[in-house]
C-alpha cells in the first residue's frame, strides 16, 4: 500500500542566511522525504521563508527598504541555497501570503467561536522615541542576580538567570538607547489550558522521542497556561480581523505556513488537500523541527489544530544542534559558515554525507569536526564506495568492450547485499541515518575484500581466465549498484552520476533485487574526488571575514 506523507521542516526566519546549522535539518528531512519517494510513496515535502514579525520589519527599517522588498530578497537567497544542497523541497512558499492570511484567520476564528480565546490588558516595555512596544531582546540592562551590565530583557549570559524584563536594572532599549515606560495594551490569548486532555493523548497516541515526552510531562506538571497571540501595531504581519491595529503574532501564522505552503502546492498539481488535512485523513504528517522550537511544535500547533478542527500531526521528529569542533558556531573562530560559502569551496554531497553518518532518531547535538569530516569522507566515500566501481570499471571498458558479462562470479555475495534492502529501509524508515551508513560502509568493505581475493589484476593475464574476470568485475559493479541505491536519499547527485555511468534509468528501492546483466556501461569518471583540506581552510577564512557588519 502507498501511504500518504506531508512532511515539513522548520520555517527559516526571512532575516538572516542559511547555515551549516540550519542545513542539519533540511538535509535531515530531505534525505528522510527521498528515501520514501523512492519507496513509492507517495510524499510531499514543503516549506516557507518564515516572513513576519519585530526583528524583520526592523532590519528592512534599518535598510531603508520595506519588508516586503527584504523578505523578498531573502527568500531568493534561502531557495538559492536550498538547491545548491539539493533539497528537493516540492514547494518553497512565504508565510506572508494570501493562502496563509486565510488560514490563519480561519483559524483563530474557529477558536474564537469556541471560546478559546480571551482578552486581557497587560504591561509592557515601550519605546516612546520609536512608539514600539519592545520585546525581551530589545531591552538590556544589568543582570537583576549577579549585576552584569549589557545583558538582554529575558537572560543574563554572564550569570545564566532567566527574568522578565521589569526586573532588570537600568533597563534601555537597543532601538533609541531610551530607558523603556510601561505601557498598558490589550492582548488576545489562546487558552492552552483547555487542550491539556487532547495534548495529553496525542502525546501518548503518537511515537514521540522520549526526549521530548519527557519534555512535555513536564510542562503539564508546571501547568499549561494561555499563551499571548497578539501583538501591537507597528507590526510586520497579519492583522487580527476582529481587532484593528493588533497583528497576529508570528509565531501563530508560522505553523499555519505548512498548511499554506501546501495549499499552494495543491493549486498547481490538483492534490487533494483536504484529504492531508481533514480529521479522519489517512494521510501522514511529519514535522521536522529543531529542539528548541518543540514547545511551538508539540503544545500549541496540535492544540491549535485540533480546537479548529484539524488533524493532528502524526509525529514531531526533533533534532539537536550542531556544533563545529566541540563549539557552538562562532563568527570570530570561522565557524559560522554559511551555505552559500560552503558552496563556494565544497562539495554539497560531502556534508549531506557526514550529516547522515551523525544523524539518529534522537535529539542529541552533533558536531562537524573539520579532521574528522575530510578523513570520513575521504575514507569511505572515495576509498571505499567509489573505489569498488572504479577498481572494476577499468577492465570492464579495456577487456569487454564496456560490457557486463552474461553472469555474475559470485550470485551469493549479490543476493546478501540484496538482501540487506529491508534492513536498511527500515533504517531509513526510523530515522537512523548514521546506522544506515554504517551498514552501507560494512558491506562496501566487504565488496572491496571481494575484489582483493578474486584478484582480477593477475588473472586478467591468462587468457583462458578472461570470462571469469568479467564475472568478477560484474559482480563487483554490481554490488555497487546496489550500495549506490542503499544511498541515493544521502547522495542525490553522486547517484545520478552513477546512473549516467550504470547506463540505467532513476533507481527505486525495488531494484535491489535484480543485477545487471548483458549490459552496457558508459565511460567511468570519477563520480567523487576527495575532499580538498586547502578549500576547507579558505572555507574557514572567508567565514572570519564575513564578519564585516551587512
Ligand atoms: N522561524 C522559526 C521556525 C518556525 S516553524 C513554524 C525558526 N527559524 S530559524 O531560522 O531560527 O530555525 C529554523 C530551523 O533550523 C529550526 O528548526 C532550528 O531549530 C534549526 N536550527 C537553527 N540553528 C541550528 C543549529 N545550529 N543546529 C541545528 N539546527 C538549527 O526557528
Ligand atoms: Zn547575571
Amino acid at each position: 500500500m502507498t501511504r500518504k506523507l506531508l512532511v515539513t521542516s522548520a520555517l527559516p526566519y526571512a532575516n538572516g542566511p542559511i547555515h551549516l546549522g540550519h542545513l542539519v535539518e533540511y538535509i535531515q528531512t530531505d534525505i528522510w522525504v527521498r528515501f520514501q519517494k523512492l519507496q513509492g510513496n507517495e510524499a510531499w515535502y514543503v516549506c516557507a521563508d518564515d516572513a513576519h514579525g519585530t526583528p524583520i520589519m526592523l532590519k528592512a527599517r534599518e535598510r531603508g527598504i520595506t519588508p516586503e522588498a527584504l523578505i523578498e530578497q531573502v527568500g531568493a537567497e534561502h531557495r538559492r541555497d536550498f538547491a545548491g544542497f539539493q533539497i528537493g523541497f516540492d514547494n518553497y512558499y512565504t508565510t506572508h501570503s494570501a493562502e496563509n492570511r486565510h488560514f490563519s484567520e480561519l483559524i483563530y476564528t474557529r477558536l474564537r467561536d469556541r471560546g478559546a480565546i480571551d482578552r486581557q490588558i497587560i504591561t509592557q516595555a515601550f519605546d516612546a522615541q520609536e512608539g514600539l512596544f519592545l520585546p525581551d531582546r530589545y531591552i538590556k540592562g544589568t543582570c537583576p542576580r549577579c549585576g552584569a551590565d549589557d545583558q538582554y530583557g529575558d537572560n543574563c549570559e554572564a550569570c545564566g538567570a532567566s527574568y522578565s524584563p521589569d526586573e532588570l536594572k537600568n533597563p534601555v532599549s537597543v532601538l533609541s538607547g531610551e530607558t523603556p515606560v510601561q505601557k498598558e495594551s490589550e492582548h488576545y490569548f489562546f487558552r492552552l489550558q483547555d487542550f491539556e486532555p487532547m495534548l495529553r493523548e496525542w502525546a501518548a497516541s503518537e511515537g514521540l522521542q522520549d526526549e521530548v515526552s519527557n519534555k512535555l510531562q513536564e510542562w503539564f506538571d508546571a501547568g499549561l497556561r494561555a499563551w499571548d497571540i497578539s501583538r501591537d501595531a507597528p507590526y510586520f504581519g497579519f492583522e487580527i480581523p476582529d481587532a484593528p491595529d493588533k497583528y497576529f503574532y508570528v509565531w501563530l501564522d508560522a505553523p499555519i505556513g505548512y498548511m499554506a505552503s501546501f495549499q499552494d502546492l495543491c493549486h498547481r498539481t490538483g492534490v487533494d488537500f483536504d484529504a492531508f488535512w481533514q480529521p479522519d485523513s489517512d494521510a501522514e504528517l511529519y514535522h521536522f523541527i529543531g529542539k528548541d522550537i518543540v514547545y511551538f511544535h508539540a503544545l500549541f500547533w496540535p492544540a491549535m489544530l485540533s480546537g479548529a478542527g484539524f488533524r493532528t500531526p502524526t509525529r514531531v521528529c526533533a533534532h539537536g544542534f550542531l556544533t563545529v569542533d566541540g563549539q557552538k558556531m562562532s563568527k570570530s573562530r570561522g565557524t559560522f559558515i554559511m551555505a552559500e560559502t560552503y558552496l563556494r569551496h565544497l562539495n554539497p554531497e560531502y556534508l549531506r554525507y557526514y550529516f547522515a553518518a551523525k544523524l539518529g532518531s534522537g535529539v542529541h547535538d552533533i558536531d562537524l569536526n573539520l579532521d574528522d569530516f575530510t578523513q570520513r569522507v575521504n575514507a569511505d566515500l572515495v576509498g571505499k564506495l567509489v573505489n569498488i566501481a572504479s577498481r572494476c570499471a577499468g577492465f570492464i571498458h579495456k577487456r569487454f568492450d564496456g560490457q557486463l558479462g552474461p553472469r555474475l562470479d559470485s550470485p551469493e555475495l549479490f543476493r546478501r547485499f540484496s538482501a540487506r534492502a529491508e534492513t536498511i529501509g527500515g533504517l531509513y524508515e526510523d530515522r537512523e541515518f548514521a546506522r544506515v551508513v554504517r551498514e552501507v560502509m560494512a558491506l562496501a568493505d566487504e565488496a572491496n575484500q571481494y575484489i582483493d581475493e578474486q584478484k582480477p589484476w593477475v588473472h586478467i593475464k591468462d587468457p583462458d581466465r578472461q570470462a571469469d574476470v568479467q564475472a568478477v568485475c560484474t559482480t563487483g559493479i554490481n554490488l555497487f549498484r546496489v550500495l549506490m541505491l542503499y544511498l541515493k536519499p544521502v547522495l542525490p547527485k553522486t547517484t545520478e552520476a552513477a546512473e549516467g555511468f550504470l547506463n540505467v534509468s532513476a533507481m527505486r528501492w525495488a531494484d535491489a533485487g535484480q543485477p545487471l546483466l548483458d549490459h552496457d556501461l558508459q565511460a567511468f569518471k570519477p563520480l567523487i574526488t576527495r575532499v580538498d583540506t586547502d578549500a576547507i581552510a579558505a572555507m574557514v577564512e572567508e567565514s572570519r571575514e564575513n564578519l564585516k557588519p551587512t
